[in-house]
């Protein structure tokens, strides 16, 4: 909710103000323009480097305060390691470490993003400036107290770089991209009594639009005219409404099929009749994590001016325990017309994206779909918050995301899907029920969902360890972490640009 640092540009030869940010290597060589920097503090810097045995290990960082010989208040030395070898997701991490190195009570720093045989372009010095970005927010709307120590104040950071026109361009871009993630972390922290289905898409409306999207909310009505009854069965136990919202941007051909990307919005899940335990429940606030991605991708997309055209369509849903809402045991037509009997309400993900693949499938005859949803605890028990996982039908669309996955840093693992899977969600009584029995529950969720993709080529990225309650991070310290709209950006830009 809070930025509170103003990034600027400026040549690498210009005077640096505040603290002052250098690079180094795994030899403890610098840049040319830093070593013109810091001449007449070698010495005091050499004697900090002894003292602290300070080897130059890739990501290690030394302070030095009021260093002699300089007239900055405080030196910071951070290590690269091999400094050829830096991918963008390493660039990342740089800014992240950097801005974690400013101390609360600075008012200005000065990041020399200069390296020892390596040229830092456009590209990488907007990469720095995004992982800034991401590591000063904070999620602070309803602390009414700010403290001093923990909390800072306004911050203004100059990043010194080798081409300071090309880089202000390329950072445009990034700040489309920063932005859809911020928004995104926004989405996810919100609390559940504020952030309701309404609200959310009343809020994907107002930020979308002004950056050209267009968008359709469909309510409570509209969802039963058109026949999406297992989405409508989730929200049936809730007071609120639900919503189901189509962004489009259309910045491709006229005419060319779009890519679409769907996500679970569960704005509170209780679990419903079966409902949860106490421990942790607060945390199913964050049961919208793929709905976030989706909206914060969407806008960065279109802030960013992205030459695809591209929808996103979310279910938004709460789903609580009620004298209204769906029992274990009813069946429930979906929108596909294939039947579906409830096991377990708290299996609710699966349903609420049912109805929304199948109609983007129809309305849209997509390219691709890709759903993000914090679907499913067993995934959290297979691949922890490390990566995502990816179950998919198609091959090449995978290797795509897990090459996204490499350069962002937001990993996918591919998981197995097959016919020995799919058929235990074969129901008694209904075409289908939506759980699959206590083994394999993330593939089970997922062989569900693929019943609802027919011949699109389809990937499924289960978010439940990366979204949300994240391990605090060089590039993330907030609670929601904005997970996937980094990745899938990737994706579009590498691959369906034209
Ligand atoms: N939203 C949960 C999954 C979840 C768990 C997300 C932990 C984030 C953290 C989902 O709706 C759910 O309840 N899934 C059940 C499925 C089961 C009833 C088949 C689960 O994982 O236990
Ligand atoms: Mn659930
Ligand atoms: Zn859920």
């Amino acid at each position: 909710m809070s930025e509170p640092v103003t990034l600027s540009f400026a040549r690498l030869t210009t005077a640096p103000k505040g603290v002052l940010i250098v690079l180094t290597d795994e030899t403890l060589a610098f840049g040319a323009q830093t070593q013109k920097l810091l001449k007449g503090a070698d010495a005091a810097i050499t004697r900090a480097f002894d003292a602290e045995r300070y080897k130059g290990k890739a990501w290690s960082t030394i302070d030095l305060l009021a260093p002699a010989g300089l007239d900055a208040p405080r030196l910071v030395v951070i290590s690269v390691g091999k400094a050829g070898e830096l991918k963008p997701a390493d660039f990342l991490k740089l800014g992240g470490v950097a801005a974690g190195k400013i101390p609360s009570s600075a008012r200005e720093a000065t990041v020399v993003l200069d390296l020892p045989g390596a040229k830092i372009g456009p590209e990488s010095a907007a990469e720095v400036a995004l992982g800034i970005r991401l590591r000063t927010y904070t999620f602070d709307r309803y602390k009414t107290k700010k403290k001093d120590d923990t909390e800072r104040g306004a911050l203004a950071v100059t990043l010194l770089v080798s081409d300071e026109a090309g880089t202000k361009r390329a950072v445009t871009v990034a700040d489309a991209v920063g932005d859809g993630v911020l928004f995104a972390r926004d989405l996810v922290n919100e609390p559940a009594n504020v952030l309701d289905p309404p609200e959310f898409a009343r809020r994907a409306e107002e930020h979308l639009s002004s950056v050209g999207v267009e968008i359709e909310v469909l309510d409570d009505a509209a969802l039963a005219r058109a026949g999406m009854h297992a989405l409508l069965g989730v929200g049936q136990g809730s007071i609120k409404e639900s919503r189901v919202v189509i962004m489009r941007w259309n910045g491709g051909p006229a005419g060319e099929p779009p890519v679409a990307f769907i996500g679970k919005g569960v704005t509170f899940d209780t679990g419903g009749i079966s409902i949860k335990p106490a421990a942790g429940m607060e945390d199913m606030k964050g049961d919208m994590g793929g709905a976030a991605c989706v909206t914060g991708l969407l806008y960065a997309l279109a802030a960013r001016k992205a030459k695809v055209n591209a929808v996103g369509l979310i279910g938004l849903v709460e789903n609580m325990p009620d004298g209204a809402a769906q029992r274990p045991g009813d069946i429930v037509t979906s929108l596909s017309g294939q039947t579906i009997e409830i096991i377990n309400t708290d299996a609710e993900g699966r349903l609420v994206l049912s109805d929304v693949l199948w109609y983007a499938k129809e309305q849209f005859k997509p390219k691709f779909m890709i759903d993000l949803a914090t679907l499913t605890g067993a995934i959290l028990v297979a691949l922890g918050s490390e990566y995502a996982g990816l179950f998919s039908n198609d091959d090449a669309l995978s290797e795509r995301l897990a090459k996204s996955g490499q350069e962002t840093g937001e990993r996918v693992w591919r998981m197995p899907l097959g016919p020995e899977y799919d058929k235990l969600v074969d129901s008694k009584f209904a075409d289908m029920k939506n759980t699959g029995g206590r083994h394999a529950g993330s593939i089970t969720a997922a062989q569900f969902l693929q019943r609802f993709v027919d011949k699109t080529p389809w990937a499924h990225l289960d978010i439940a360890g990366t979204a949300m309650s994240s391990p605090a991070s060089d590039i993330n310290k907030s609670w929601g972490s904005g997970w996937g709209v980094r990745l899938l950006n990737q994706l579009v830009k590498d691959h369906y640009e034209g």
